[in-house]
């Protein structure tokens, strides 16, 4: 497929300066030029798909316990702004829709990983996939990431039309070949265990190569001359590094 992604994404929907995955965060990530952005979804009790990145709720939210055991009326209604900072109190948790809305508005190109809780996987990898297909109206589609290859495998069983990434903690020799079982078009690995030689195996294969969550300008040097396709940044202002 023809690689659609711009080179810098936005972690989180912006970093660290506005509260991570919700429709604030997107909003500053815009605000400061970025058009690629990674976000972390999971399915709520009744199905909704929404972004939160832990498995429960005490971190990032007013609420507590396993985000996954609610439906989306009662996370809707959470305070997910305020631990940030009292300047964002009262912003909800985003829901995907009202970030598919905002992909079309804006022309965004969103990296959605699969944060599936325990148990969770199939349930999310199926559910995102079929969600989209009724729902995405942007003209890129969504990368579909996950550090869980059986929720990889549910969204490609559900729909095998999304592009899929293999996001891995360390490099692993073999990971070229995991990727491509996966039915990936990309593997998005830590940057500290990445290096030319990791990428030019994914390039060989016909795979790009990401890496998160990279925040210093001379990390952002070695990656490119290395051969990065993309980067995970929480700095919105590495871009001219
Ligand atoms: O998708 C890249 C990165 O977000 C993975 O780590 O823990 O920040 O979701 P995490
Ligand atoms: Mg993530």
């Amino acid at each position: 497929m023809a690689w659609l992604y711009p080179f810098w994404i936005a972690h989180r929907g912006a970093g660290k300066q506005a509260p991570e995955n919700t429709l604030a965060a997107f909003r500053v990530g815009q605000a400061a030029g970025f058009r690629g952005f990674e976000c972390d979804v999971q399915l709520s009790a009744d199905g909704v798909p929404f972004l939160l990145h832990d498995d429960t709720l005490e971190r990032t939210t007013n609420g507590a316990g396993l985000a996954c055991a609610l439906d989306w009326a009662t996370l809707q209604r959470l305070d997910a702004g305020s631990w940030l900072a009292p300047a964002f109190a009262g912003e909800p948790p985003a829901s995907l829709a009202a970030l598919a809305e905002r992909a079309v508005a804006g022309d965004l190109a969103l990296n959605l990983e699969l944060k599936p809780s325990p148990g969770q996987s199939e349930r999310v990898g199926t559910g995102v996939a079929r969600w989209l297909r009724t729902h995405w109206q942007a003209p890129c589609p969504p990368l579909l990431s996950s550090f869980d290859p059986e929720a990889l495998r549910a969204a490609h069983a559900a729909d095998g039309g999304w592009p899929l990434a293999l996001l891995l903690e360390r490099w692993q020799a073999d990971a070229p070949q995991q990727a491509l079982a996966l039915h990936a078009c990309a593997v998005v690995c830590h940057h500290a265990s990445l290096d030319a030689a990791a990428i030019a195996a994914l390039h060989a294969q016909g795979l790009k190569a990401l890496s998160y969550t990279v925040n210093e300008a001379a990390e952002v040097r070695r990656l490119r001359a290395a051969g990065i396709d993309g980067l995970i940044t929480d700095q919105l202002d590495l871009r001219d590094a």
